[in-house]
C-alpha cells in the first residue's frame, strides 16, 4: 500500500528518497512523487505508475535535484481519485509552500473541503490528502509555526493517517504524525530519516524511534523533538531495530514468487528449530503468556485475520478445536469490526496478519484488548504495530516476503498454528501421547516433503499450462483442506486475474454445479483421510456434468486415473497435516499460470502488500 520515505541531513536528498521508495515498492502502489526543499521554493515532482517513470521525470532537473538536502517522498495505492499524477503524492497548498505526503484514510475530508472552499482554497485533486494540506497552511497563516499548526489540524482530523509536512518558511525542517497507520524516525549522525516501514532507511541505521498515535515529530538535520498533541515534549525512546538491511534479490528466480514458494522448507526449518526438538520432546513456545491455569480455564478462541492470514486461521481453527477441544471463530477482521462481539477475559483472541499492519485486524485487535481478552497475535513482523498490541507473541519467522502474493508467510503461519495447537493440547492433556508423537515426527518430515514436490515441479507446470486458457477455475475440497481450496483460488485470482473460487465439495450440488460444463476446470484435492471417499462421490458429480476434471492427491488409487484428466501426486502425509503439503502444488499452479499468461506476478494490478486501510 502506500509508503512514505522523509530525510533532512547533509546529504543530498534525492536518492535516498527514491532509494528508500524503491525498499517499499514491493507493497504495491499506482504512481509517485517527491518534494524537495531548493533554494527558494519547495519543488514537487511526480509521475503515474511505477518509479522509473518518476525516475525517468527526474533526470531533465538534474542540476536543482543535487542540492537539496530535506525532501519527502511517497509512493500511492489509489483510494480516493484515480492513480494519475494530479492526484499522486506530494499534495501542496494553494500557494505551493506546503508540501505533504499521506498514507491512510480521512474519513471526515469531505466536511473538511467544503469548510476550506468556502474560505476560499481551490482544491486541484480528488483526493482527501489535499484537504490536509489546505487545512495545515489555513493554520500555518495564523500561528506561523509547523509543529503547531499540524498539532492543531491532527485534532480536526477523522480516520487515520500517517503524515509528513515540511513548508517553505521552515526550511531543513520535517513534522510527521500518525493516528493508526505506522511511522517509524530512523536516527543517523546528523540526520534523520522518516518512513512508513523501515525497509526504506534500514541500510542507513538501525536506530528508530516508533510514534504512537497523536504523537507529533519535529526533525531537523541536528535535532528531534517529539511533543503529543497539546505541545507536551515526550522523551525519545531510541530502540535498536532487530534488522539486517536485506538486498531484495531474486536470488535466480525469475520473480520473488517462486524464490519464496521454494524457500518453504527451510522456512519450516527455522520454525521448528528450539520450539520442536524431537518427538517425544514437548513444544517450547517461550513466545505464549497465557499462564497454564488461564489456559486450563479458556472456554473459546476467536482467531480474526484477513485474505490469506484469514486461510491460515480456518485450518488454525480446525486443528484447535481437534487437538485441544476448545471450541474456536474465525472471522474476516472487516466483518468482525462492525458488530457487537462477545470477547471476554475467558476468551483468546489470536491475530494472524503477515504484516502486522493490516488496519481491519489491527483494529479487531485493538478493541478485543480493550475488553480483556488476551491477545496473541501470530505474525511475520514482529516489530509491527499489531506485535505491539500483543500479550503472547508467536513470531512465524519467515523472512521478508516481498512478491504481493502470500506464500511461503502462510505456511509459515500453518507450521505456527500447529505448533501452538500442540502446544495447548499438552498443557490441557487432550491428546494422547501416541498421537502427539506421530503427528510431531511427521512435522518433522514436512520439509523434505516440500522439496520433493518442488524437485518434480514440472508436472505442475505442465499442469499450470493445459489450463492457463479458462476464464474460470473452481477448486473443491473438504475438511480441513477446505481453506486449501479457498487459499489455491485466492492466489490465482490475485496473480492472474481468473475467476477462481474455492467450495466446500458438498456445497457443489447446492448451487454452483449449475456452472459446469465442458469448459470449467474443477481442482479436487483429494487427500487421504475422513473426507477422501465423500470427495470423491462429489468428483464423480462434477464429472458427470463434463467438468475438466483434476485432482491434487497423496493417493494412489488406480480409479483415479479414470476420473481426472490431470492427476498432481504429492509425497504421503497424515491428514491432519495435509493442508502445508497440498497448498504448494495450488501456488505453483497460480505461479505458473499467470507466468505463462505475462502478469506481473508480484506486483499484480490493483493490489498492495500491506493494507492499512479499512
Ligand atoms: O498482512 P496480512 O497477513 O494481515 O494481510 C492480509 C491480506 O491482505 C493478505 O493475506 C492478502 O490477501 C495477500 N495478498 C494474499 O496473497
Amino acid at each position: 500500500m502506500c509508503g512514505i520515505v522523509g530525510y533532512t541531513g547533509k546529504r543530498p536528498v534525492v536518492d535516498i528518497l527514491l532509494d528508500g521508495l524503491e525498499q517499499l515498492e514491493y507493497r504495491g502502489y499506482d504512481s509517485s512523487g517527491i518534494a524537495l526543499k531548493c533554494a527558494d521554493s519547495i519543488k514537487v515532482y511526480k509521475a503515474e505508475g511505477k518509479l522509473k517513470n518518476l525516475r525517468e521525470e527526474l533526470s531533465s532537473h538534474a542540476y536543482e535535484l543535487t542540492k537539496s538536502v530535506t525532501g519527502i517522498g511517497h509512493i500511492r495505492w489509489a483510494t480516493h481519485g484515480a492513480p494519475t499524477v494530479v492526484n499522486a503524492h506530494p499534495h501542496t497548498c494553494g500557494c505551493g509552500k506546503l508540501v505533504i505526503v499521506h498514507n491512510g484514510i480521512i474519513e471526515n475530508y469531505k466536511e473538511l473541503k467544503t469548510e476550506l472552499e468556502a474560505k476560499g482554497c481551490k482544491f486541484k485533486s480528488q483526493t482527501d490528502t489535499e484537504a490536509v494540506a489546505h487545512l495545515i497552511a489555513s493554520i500555518y497563516g495564523e500561528v506561523k509555526d509547523l509543529t503547531k499548526s499540524v498539532q492543531l489540524a491532527a485534532k480536526k482530523l477523522e480516520g487515520a493517517y500517517a503524515l509528513c509536512i515540511m513548508h517553505n518558511d521552515e526550511p531543513g525542517k520535517i513534522v510527521a504524525t500518525k493516528r493508526n497507520a505506522p511511522l517509524i524516525i530512523g536516527i543517523g549522525e546528523n540526520e534523520f530519516y522518516v518512513a512508513s516501514d523501515v525497509p526504506a532507511f534500514i541500510k542507513h541505521t538501525k536506530k528508530a524511534v516508533y510514534l504512537t498515535d497523536n504523537q507529533v515529530a519535529t526533525l531537523t538535520a541536528e535535532t528531534l523533538k517529539i511533543e503529543d498533541e497539546n505541545e507536551n515534549e515526550i522523551p525519545v525512546k531510541v530502540e535498536q531495530l532487530p534488522w539486517e538491511p536485506v538486498a531484495l534479490s531474486k536470488m535466480g528466480y525469475k520473480h520473488f514468487m517462486l524464490k519464496e514458494i521454494h524457500e518453504q522448507p527451510d522456512v519450516i526449518r527455522n520454525i521448528l528449530v528450539g520450539k520442536l526438538h524431537t518427538c517425544d520432546s514437548p513444544i517450547v513456545l517461550d513466545e505464549v503468556k497465557l499462564t497454564r491455569q488461564t489456559l486450563k480455564d479458556l472456554n473459546r478462541i476467536q482467531i480474526i485475520a484477513c485474505g490469506t492470514s484469514l486461510h491460515a486461521a480456518m485450518v488454525g481453527k480446525y486443528i484447535i478445536e481437534n487437538f485441544c477441544s476448545i471450541p474456536v471463530d474465525v472471522e474476516a477482521s472487516s466483518e468482525y469490526i462492525y458488530r457487537k462481539t462477545v470477547t471476554d477475559a475467558h476468551t483468546l483472541v489470536i491475530g494472524v496478519s503477515q504484516s502486522g499492519e493490516t488496519a481491519d485486524t489491527l483494529t479487531a485487535i485493538k478493541q478485543s484488548k480493550s475488553r480483556g481478552s488476551h491477545i496473541l497475535i501470530i505474525t511475520n513482523r514482529p516489530d509491527s504495530a499489531m506485535a505491539r498490541e500483543a500479550d503472547s507473541l508467536v513470531p512465524v519467522s519467515a523472512g521478508i516476503e516481498v512478491s504481493v502474493a502470500a506464500t511461503k508467510s502462510y505456511i509459515a503461519q500453518l507450521t505456527s498454528f500447529y505448533l501452538l495447537a500442540l502446544y495447548m493440547a499438552e498443557i490441557k492433556g487432550t491428546m494422547a501421547q501416541s498421537d502427539l508423537t506421530n503427528l510431531k515426527s511427521e512435522m518433522l518430515a514436512l520439509p523434505q516433503k516440500i522439496e520433493q514436490i518442488l524437485a518434480h515441479k514440472e508436472n505442475i507446470q505442465k499442469c499450470a499450462r493445459k489450463y492457463s486458457n479458462t476464464r474460470d477455475f473452481i477448486y473443491i475440497a473438504r475438511g480441513l483442506n477446505y481453506p486449501t481450496a479457498l487459499e489455491g483460488a485466492l492466489k490465482l485470482k490475485e496473480i492472474s486475474y481468473i475467476n477462481a473460487t474455492g467450495y466446500p465439495a458438498g456445497e457443489l450440488k447446492h448451487g454452483p454445479i449449475a456452472m459446469l460444463d465442458e469448459t470449467m476446470p474443477v481442482l479436487s484435492i483429494l487427500m487421504k483421510g475422513t473426507v477422501y471417499e465423500k470427495l470423491l462421490s462429489n468428483s464423480e458429480e462434477a464429472k458427470a456434468r463434463n467438468a475438466r476434471m483434476i485432482a491434487l492427491t497423496n493417493s494412489t488409487d488406480e480409479k483415479l486415473q479414470d476420473l481426472f484428466d490431470y492427476i498432481i501426486t504429492v509425497p504421503d502425509v497424515t491428514e491432519l497435516l495435509s493442508p502445508i503439503i497440498a497448498v504448494v502444488p495450488l501456488q505453483l499452479i497460480a505461479y505458473y499460470i499467470a507466468e505463462f499468461l505475462g502478469k506481473d506476478v508480484d506486483q499484480p494490478r490493483n493490489l498492495a502488500k500491506s493494507v492499512t486501510v479499512e
